[in-house]
């Protein structure tokens, strides 16, 4: 993509990548448009993440969280805040915390999972699924310069065919840990087909985030008629840098 004539990505991203181009590919100047309207904001962030001269999780982090505030306030489609307070507050209570794996549903720009791996002391293993390939170019980029690529993988393609990798390569009952920030509409599907592979480990936990705004109904209404349901919890949250944005995280733990 360096040399695109579509989408113009920051070159520490691409300068792994070889192409070789044999002309200029002629493209629609419309999608060419919503290219670069679909991917501007996270093309800043990167752009801002790198001439902050961010390096480290804890750096990485607060350089998201700046860009988010700043002068612009950029919205960010990120869980930070009280948000990512809840996400660290589950993390830590999972099984196990020395093994196991934890799976996240939606990298984005991999702000959550440098957050959750800096939140576990390097101790577990994050398994982040995404279906967008730019975003896996810059959720990967940022894991790297993060110092996290020991402990993060950034799994492409769609969660409901990349979560088959969870019991390929880790076996059963090794998810402790899974969060759901990809598609409220999805979050059911998904947890039936975690149960389905026998993906998670007895008591391990589950976060969904969003359920409220834009919601996850179906989801919501599985988890409160579930036979289980003392351990489910609902929290009213704020959306990051929205405070007047009421949203939901839900939360249950699996059956013991
Ligand atoms: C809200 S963002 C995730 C934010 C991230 N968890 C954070 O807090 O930093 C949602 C992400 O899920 C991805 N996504 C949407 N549907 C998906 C699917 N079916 N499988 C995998 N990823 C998906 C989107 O491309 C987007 O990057």
């Amino acid at each position: 993509m360096v040399n695109s004539e579509t989408l113009r990505l920051p070159s520490p991203i691409i300068g792994g990548l070889k192409f070789s181009w044999t002309g200029s590919p002629r493209v629609d100047p419309g999608f060419r448009n919503y290219i670069d309207k679909k991917y501007h904001k996270i093309i800043l962030v990167v752009d801002f993440i790198i001439a902050s001269g961010a390096t480290g999780a804890a750096a990485i982090v607060e350089a998201c969280e700046l860009f988010a505030h700043g002068n612009a306030r950029q919205w960010l489609k990120v869980a930070g805040e009280g948000k990512a307070e809840i996400v660290e507050q589950r993390l830590r209570e999972r099984p196990s915390p020395e093994r196991g794996i934890v799976t996240e549903f939606g990298s984005f720009v991999g702000y959550s999972c440098v957050r959750m791996y800096r939140c576990s002391s390097g101790e577990t293993r994050i398994l982040s699924l995404e279906s967008d390939a730019i975003h896996v170019f810059i959720a990967r980029h940022v894991v790297i310069e993060a110092r996290c690529s020991q402990g993060v993988e950034i799994v492409p393609g769609m969660a409901h065919d990349s979560v088959r990798r969870l019991a390929d390569d880790w076996g059963t009952n090794a998810a402790i840990f899974a969060f759901m920030d990809h598609r409220g509409t999805r979050f059911h599907v998904e947890w039936a087909h975690l149960q389905q592979l026998r993906a998670f480990a007895p008591a391990a936990t589950f976060l969904a985030d969003n359920t409220l705004k834009p919601g996850a109904p179906i989801n919501l209404w599985q988890f409160l008629h579930r036979p289980s349901r003392e351990c489910a919890i609902n929290w009213s949250v704020p959306e990051f840098v929205s405070d007047s944005c009421e949203d939901w995280m839900s939360a249950w733990n699996n059956h013991l």
